[in-house]
């Protein structure tokens, strides 16, 4: 895709359909992109690479932007290998071009690809500065967002921030999404970089600075005009905060009870104007539930007994809400078990570590198929979260 950033910065990235998931695990049906970006001044540099299978694709790109001269620096931001695989065909084709990246990231570039470029490397820490003419990069350095290498560049000449994976979403740059940006930036942040809010708040602080024109993410669309909306969303989600206010109900089934609970449940709040949003853990992406728990302020973990314990998908779907340090909410339980229950004591086992937690009074207990106890329990929960 033809893409203009500035007279000086040149798109030279790529769209890869044919991914099925995307770090082997994310879902990404509308593609994805891996964006590089070319400077060209009194010397050029180029903003990381691509993924391995777009190498001659990538370099064409780059040679038409070229138009006949050579690239001075590679400037490796992030060494996973979906930015930094051609690292070695670059350097191959430009001999006299030098690595620019952190001292972290030569050592993750040498167990990639064999060599840390020890004769033709620049490494800069937070704060350095490289002069390409006009055009001045300043770096700055951010930890885990989202490896421990990886550093950001901001051009104060066009006041482009080359932000690395940071500001990024799923989607090809040649789909144009309907649900516009913050839909699959969200699940984005929440799946790969989510853990690390603490980090992103010290990268935002450090941002903050700047005066920013134009956000040059290593994926999805690049980013211009008011950047309001993008820096704000990226404070909330750093800082594990309500987006939204509703309640997110997640269940679990075998034989269609839980699923009539969740269902009931929702509908009795919606009765009562609350936003509520029901995900079959089971067969809906695991990742938007995931960003729907992190995007709302209420949660409803609604699942079966199973070896006397909590059902395995919804285990698995505990698990990557703590893993990615999930706090600052409510949460209430609703469990089945024909004979025993014990789900929800299991569950509030899993979050006992969480953050700020606040569980709901009612807990919902089913024993098989719905009774009046139990729907008496579920309109209890809807008042009580309402
Ligand atoms: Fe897009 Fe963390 O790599």
């Amino acid at each position: 895709m033809d893409i203009t950033i500035t007279n000086d910065i040149r798109y030279i990235g790529v769209d890869d359909h044919d991914i099925d998931l995307f770090e082997g695990i994310y879902d990404v049906p509308n593609g994805m992109a891996y964006n590089s970006y070319v400077i060209l001044d009194d010397k050029i540099a180029v903003m990381d690479t691509v993924e391995a299978r777009f190498g001659a694709e990538w370099l064409g790109k780059l040679d038409a932007a070229l138009a006949g001269r050579a690239p001075d620096y590679l400037v490796v931001q992030h060494v996973e290998p979906d930015h930094s695989a051609n690292i070695t065909a670059f350097m191959d084709k430009y001999p006299a071009a030098t690595v620019v990246a952190s001292a972290q990231a030569f050592r993750l570039i040498a167990n990639f690809y064999g060599t840390d470029y020890a004769d033709r490397r620049l490494v800069v820490a937070d704060g350095a500065k490289l002069e390409l003419g006009r055009h001045v990069l300043n770096f700055v350095t951010a930890p885990m967002v989202h490896w421990p290498e990886v550093i950001m560049t901001y051009d104060s000449a066009d006041k482009v921030l080359f932000s690395a994976d940071a500001f990024g979403k799923f989607g090809a740059q040649d789909y144009d999404d309907p649900e516009g940006w913050a839909c699959e930036a969200r699940r984005y942040y929440f799946g790969i970089v989510g853990k690390f809010g603490a980090q992103v708040q010290a990268l935002l602080k450090k941002v903050s600075g700047f005066e920013l024109g134009t956000i040059c993410s290593l994926h999805g669309p690049i980013l211009t005009g008011d950047l309001s909306e993008y820096l704000n969303l990226y404070n909330i989600w750093s800082s594990y905060g309500v987006e939204t206010e509703g309640v997110v109900i997640a269940y679990t089934t075998v034989y269609g009870h839980t699923r009539e609970a969740a269902e009931y449940l929702a509908e009795k709040l919606r009765g009562m104007g609350k936003r509520a949003v029901v995900t079959d853990l089971a067969r809906d992406d695991q990742y938007e539930a995931v960003e729907d728990a992190f995007r709302h302020s209420k949660l409803v973990l609604c699942t079966t007994t199973y070896n006397a314990g909590v059902f395995p998908v919804m285990r698995e779907f505990i698990e990557h809400l703590t893993d990615r340090g999930y706090q600052k909410r409510t949460v209430a339980f609703v469990e089945n078990g024909s004979w025993a229950p014990m789900a929800a004591k299991g569950m509030r086992a899993m979050l006992e570590g969480c953050k700020e937690l606040t569980f709901a009074e009612t807990s919902v207990k089913i024993t098989g198929a719905l009774n009046a106890a139990s729907f008496a329990q579920l309109d209890n929960l809807a008042a009580e979260l309402a």
